[in-house]
C-alpha cells in the first residue's frame, strides 16, 4: 500500500510532496495518495499548480479530505497589506505610499511566486491536518522554492547583521545628541520572525518525519531524467531520499511488446528499482483519468513494493 510505503511519519502534520515533470500524473497521484491518507487521517489536498487542474478533476469535490487551491496573485496582494507598515518602516522616504504599485512591483519581482508557496508550506506544516499532499508545480519551480528557503536564512543573516549595526548607530548618535534613545526596531523584529519561520521550515523540508517526497515519472526518457535530477537535487541540497517513486502509465506487456516499447518499459523499471527506495508501478488505465471515479480506479492498477 502507498500509505505503508510513506511511513514513517512520526509528526503531525506530514506533509507529502508529489513532484514530476509536466503531464506525468502529479496531479492524479496527488489525489490518489491524498484518497489513500484521508483513510487514516484528517488530509488536505493542497495543490501548488499555477494551472488549476485539481479543480478540474474534482468539480464536485473530494469526500473524506479537504482540497485547497493557492491563488499566487491573491497571497501576494495579502502579503503585501501584511507587510506594509514593515515597507513603511524600511523605505521612509517613500513620498507617497500606493499599495496599488507596490502590489505590482512584488507580483513581478522574481521570486514572488516561490515566496507565495512557501508561505503556504509554513502555513501546512502548522495546521491542523496529520496529512497535507501538496501537488507541485513544475519541477524548475518547485526546487527553486525549496532551495529558496535556506537561502533565505543566509540573507536573513546578513540583513539582520545590517539592521542591527543601523540601529545601534541610531542608537548612539541619539544619545551623543542627549535625546531619548530608542533601541527597538520594528523592521529588525520582523527580520528575526521571518529568519525563525524560514529555518523552521528548512528543518521541516529536510526531514523524513515531516515530509515525504514521492517522485513521479512515465517510462519516458525526459521524465525519467527529471526525476534522476529531482532526486540529485534533494540529496545535494537537502540530505534527504525521495520516499517513494511513481512510474505511472506503464503499458501492460502485450500492448508495450506491440508497440515495441516493452524493452524500454522494463529498463526504467529495473531503473526505478535501482534506488533502494519504495516504488510503485501504476498501470495506464487504457484512457485519460478524468474524475474521482477514474482515479479510484487506479487501486486496482497500482503495484507498491515498500521498502
Ligand atoms: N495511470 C493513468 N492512466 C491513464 N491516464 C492517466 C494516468 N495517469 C495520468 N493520466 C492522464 O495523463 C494526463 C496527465 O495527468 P495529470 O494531469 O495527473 O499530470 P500532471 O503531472 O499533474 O500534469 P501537469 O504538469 O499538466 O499538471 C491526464 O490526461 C491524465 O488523465
Ligand atoms: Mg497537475
Amino acid at each position: 500500500m502507498i500509505a505503508e510505503a510513506l511511513k514513517p511519519m512520526s509528526c503531525c502534520p506530514h506533509v507529502i510532496m508529489v513532484i514530476g515533470k509536466g503531464g506525468v500524473g502529479k496531479t492524479t497521484m496527488s489525489i490518489f495518495i491524498a484518497r489513500e491518507m484521508s483513510k487514516r487521517g484528517r488530509t488536505l489536498l493542497l495543490s501548488l499548480d499555477p494551472a488549476r487542474h485539481l479543480s478540474k478533476y474534482l468539480e464536485r469535490g473530494a469526500p473524506g479530505m479537504d482540497v485547497g487551491q493557492v491563488s499566487v496573485e491573491k497571497e501576494i496582494e495579502e502579503i503585501v497589506l501584511r507587510h506594509s507598515d514593515l515597507l513603511k518602516a524600511l523605505m521612509p522616504s517613500l513620498p507617497v505610499f500606493n499599495l496599488d504599485d507596490l502590489v505590482d512591483v512584488v507580483r513581478y519581482s522574481p521570486g514572488a511566486e516561490e515566496e507565495v508557496f512557501l508561505r503556504k508550506l509554513l502555513w501546512a506544516y502548522r495546521s491542523k491536518y496529520e496529512y497535507v499532499v501538496v501537488d507541485t508545480p513544475p519541477t524548475g519551480v518547485t526546487l527553486r522554492t525549496l532551495a529558496l528557503s535556506r537561502l533565505y536564512v543566509a540573507w536573513l543573516n546578513r540583513l539582520i547583521e545590517i539592521r542591527e549595526r543601523i540601529v545601534a548607530l541610531r542608537y548612539t548618535i541619539a544619545r551623543t545628541m542627549g535625546r531619548q534613545a530608542e533601541m527597538k526596531d520594528k523592521a529588525l523584529e520582523r527580520l528575526y520572525e521571518l529568519r525563525e519561520d524560514y529555518g523552521w521550515l528548512t528543518s521541516r523540508l529536510s526531514s523524513p518525519d515531516s515530509t515525504s517526497y514521492v517522485l513521479v515519472a512515465m517510462p519516458e526518457p525526459l521524465p525519467i531524467y527529471e526525476m534522476e535530477e529531482t532526486a540529485k537535487f534533494l540529496k545535494e541540497r537537502m540530505g534527504v531520499r525521495p520516499k517513494l517513486l511513481v512510474l505511472n502509465r506503464v503499458l501492460p506487456e502485450d500492448v508495450a511488446k506491440r508497440l515495441g516499447v516493452l524493452e524500454a518499459q522494463k529498463k526504467y523499471e529495473e531503473q526505478l528499482k535501482g534506488y533502494g527506495v519504495s516504488y510503485a508501478l501504476v498501470e495506464h488505465l487504457g484512457k485519460p483519468t478524468e474524475g474521482l471515479e477514474d482515479v479510484e480506479q487506479l487501486a486496482s492498477k497500482i503495484r507498491v513494493v515498500v521498502k
